[in-house]
């Protein structure tokens, strides 16, 4: 243990047996003085998507702005003048007055920057989704587990403090669909790549390309890669398959998300999948991944269906055109079924015997509270009782569920799946697919 850890886990204790007091990953007493009631945090991955963290982190500390591009670096000092600059986010990590960190940078980068993040004590929001292979989704989800009585961690998939998520998930545990028999999911988001952009002219003075490639094999330059505007430049490199996952892990993460909340999931036992043909390159637009999930004590094993690009489940009904929702989510009951976008949703109640009877609706006093916004959830759970809605536990699992979808894909049959150790028993390549290969030099668990 290092003297700092050591340091820090002697004031923990301390604090804890004495005035009741807890104690920030940087050692500082909150609850004591007022500055101390603020996080020091290390926002790492500075513009783009991050402005929209800009105004919640305005009431912390942001100590730490860590960029890859020195232009970005210059943008986000407007707005927090008094934090030290990086370039590289392993030297970022090492700034020794940290609590947190907030990661928005390539979808590439997340397991890693959130994994040596918890190795460092430090809590963690990270832009969704967690990392890019099962193994990197795993490994950041263990290391969490390993720390859930310190760390407070979150996945961004923010749409979820809309009520919407809390009020399918009481229709569906309360059996307002009777027996849940089937879950869909979908988004109709498509963008259609031929492959990696050729080398083009050179990467300006301020970027720092070689760390933008950082642990994927390199490519040549091009500034196609950052010709999107500011929140949406992700458009311009998640389909390919050494930066990104294409829609499994853009909008997957959110739209799944709904419909894994309202299931109390685990890891499916098998997985099936099918799109077109497969690109070495760039990830598929249409895309179809049936998941078995286990039972667990309020309902029976169901399969749940991510479809993708223009796959769609059938509609329930003739008049209902579940075309017109762009990302959303339909649950099949044994008496009805709901149909969901992320704040709106329609009860369905279906067939001879669909007459409601076997509803126990809710008292009032049972409704699931909203919550005071997600990036708040953060900051408080950080501060207080570590509890968060999207921790890497749930946040973690769905995502794994869904990039093993993705090695089915690629593998072309149907792959049986030992959650518990993380393998594949009915096919080596697929096994092998578990995990992306790094440039040298670069280590997921440092
Ligand atoms: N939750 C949401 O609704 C939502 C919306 C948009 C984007 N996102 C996520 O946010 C992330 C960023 O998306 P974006 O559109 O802002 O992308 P972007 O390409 O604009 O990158 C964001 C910033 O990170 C910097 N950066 C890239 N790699 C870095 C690295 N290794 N170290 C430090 N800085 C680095 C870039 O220079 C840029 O300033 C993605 O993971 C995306 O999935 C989430």
């Amino acid at each position: 243990m290092s003297k700092i850890v050591e340091r820090r886990e002697f004031l923990k204790t301390a604090a804890v047996a004495g005035a009741g007091l807890l104690i920030l990953p940087s050692g500082t007493v909150f609850g004591a003085n007022k500055p101390s009631n603020r996080l020091n945090i290390a926002l790492i991955g500075a513009y783009g998507r991050a402005m929209a963290h800009y105004d919640g982190l305005a009431a912390e500390n942001v100590v730490a702005l860590c960029d890859v591009d020195e232009g970005h670096l210059a943008l986000a000092a407007k707005k927090f003048p008094k934090a030290k600059h990086y370039v590289d986010w392993r030297k970022c990590l090492d700034q020794k007055n940290l609590d947190a960190v907030v990661c928005c940078t390539t979808d590439h980068t997340h397991a890693f920057v959130t994994n040596w993040a918890m190795n460092r004590g430090l809590h963690v929001y990270c832009e969704k989704p967690m990392g890019n292979s099962v193994e990197e989704v795993r490994v950041v989800r263990a290391n969490y587990l390993k720390n859930k009585d310190k760390l407070a961690t979150q996945v961004g998939t923010q749409r979820h403090e809309y009520e919407n998520f809390n009020r399918v998930r009481e229709l569906i545990m309360d059996g307002a669909i009777g027996e849940l028999k089937a879950v869909h999911a979908w988004g109709n988001r498509q963008l259609r790549r031929p492959g990696y952009l050729p080398a083009e002219g050179s990467p300006p003075k301020t970027l720092h390309y070689d760390l933008w490639i950082g642990p994927s094999p390199m490519h040549p330059y091009n500034p196609g890669y950052f010709s999107g505007h500011p929140g949406a430049n992700c458009l311009q490199w998640n389909m390919y398959w050494d930066f990104g996952t294409g829609q499994v892990g853009d909008m997957g993460s959110h739209t799944m998300d709904l419909a894994w909340n309202a299931l109390d999931g685990g890891l499916p036992t098998s997985v099936e999948a099918t799109g077109e043909a497969f690109n070495p390159e760039v990830t598929p637009v249409e895309l179809k991944m049936t998941f078995q999930i286990p039972a667990n004590n309020w309902r029976p094993a169901v399969p749940i269906t991510w479809h993708q690009g223009g796959a769609m489940p059938p509609s329930p009904m003739e008049f209902i055109d579940l075309n017109k929702i762009d990302h959303g989510v339909m649950f099949k009951g044994d008496k009805g079924f709901l149909i969901a976008d992320f704040q709106n949703r329609i009860l369905l109640p279906y067939g001879k015997d669909a007459n409601m009877t076997y509803y126990n609706r809710r008292p009032a006093d049972k409704i699931l509270p909203s919550m005071e916004g997600f990036q708040q959830e953060w900051f408080n759970a950080c501060k207080g009782n570590l509890k968060t809605s999207c921790d890497f536990n749930y946040g973690g699992m769905m995502i794994e569920m869904m990039l093993l979808g993705m090695v089915a894909y690629r593998v072309g049959k149907t792959l049986e799946y030992d959650g518990e150790n993380g393998r594949v028993s009915n096919s080596p390549e697929g096994n092998d697919l578990l995990r992306r290969k790094y440039r040298k030099g670069w280590t997921l668990n440092g």
